[in-house]
């Protein structure tokens, strides 16, 4: 018994040091973690944006870079439309104002800056339609036209807008491309599907309906 004193004062000790931590935390040590959601249960709603936040100039600066441009061009184009073709067939006003707002905040922070400023000024002219899925996604193709051509690049069917971004999960592209190209063996991309279309002028016409 003796010989385990020694053992059982330190045991006790520690035990003693343990639970004087756990039970008196010290204000000093440890900054308490803030609360989740501090504000948003004195709220019943979120405060609106200013309009300064969403109208503001272009945040980031100048890309030079062309390949990096296009790189980056391509996958925002494929963000931006696939948005709008899962964005719902009837949003809500909550869902409506939340889309517009995204979108004049992509257009704001698109990370190429000088593509940032042109595409505001279009966002301006020709504002975001966000009545349901099928008008967003029109104008989407309709703004994304404009920047072709004053890009000099070809005007895209926006007939097809829908079925070629509904999903935008490389699975299902990859399927759908599949059950085409057992449909119709050649022309099956629609790279190549735009290339025989003659209805590219038309729907640079239709857009501006949709977009003004
Ligand atoms: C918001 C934004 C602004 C930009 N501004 C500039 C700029 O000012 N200067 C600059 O040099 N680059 C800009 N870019 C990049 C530019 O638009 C292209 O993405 C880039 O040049 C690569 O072009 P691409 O030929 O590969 O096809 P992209 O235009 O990138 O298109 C990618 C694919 O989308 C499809 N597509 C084409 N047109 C449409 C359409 N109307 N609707 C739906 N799908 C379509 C086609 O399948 C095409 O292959 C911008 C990109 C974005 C997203
Ligand atoms: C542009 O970026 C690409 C990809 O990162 C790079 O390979 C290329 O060297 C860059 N070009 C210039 C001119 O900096």
């Amino acid at each position: 018994m003796a010989r385990n004193k020694p053992l059982l004062l330190a045991t006790f000790f520690t035990l003693f040091l343990f639970f004087s931590y756990i039970l008196l935390p010290s204000t000093k040590s440890i900054p308490p973690p803030p609360p989740p959601h501090q504000t948003t249960t004195a709220l019943t709603e979120p405060p609106p944006i200013p309009s300064s936040i969403l109208t503001g100039s272009a945040i980031m600066p100048h890309l030079g870079n062309e390949t990096l441009k296009a790189e980056l061009g391509r996958a925002g184009w494929k963000l931006f439309h696939t948005t709008l073709a899962r964005f719902p067939e009837s949003p809500s006003l909550d869902e409506r104002t939340a889309l517009a707002h995204y979108l004049a905040l992509f257009a704001r922070l698109y990370p190429c800056g000088e593509c940032a400023g042109h595409f505001q000024k279009l966002l301006v002219q020709y504002p975001p339609q966000t009545s349901g899925r099928v008008a967003a996604s029109q104008w989407g193709c309709f703004v994304h036209n404009l920047v072709n051509q004053r890009l000099g690049k070809e005007v895209f069917d926006c007939m097809t807008v829908g079925e070629a971004y509904k999903c935008g999960c490389a699975e299902e592209d990859e399927k759908k491309k599949k059950e085409k190209e057992v449909i119709e063996p050649t022309g099956s991309s629609l790279e190549e599907n735009l290339k025989g279309s003659g209805r590219k002028v038309e729907v640079v016409k239709e857009g501006l309906m949709n977009g003004g």
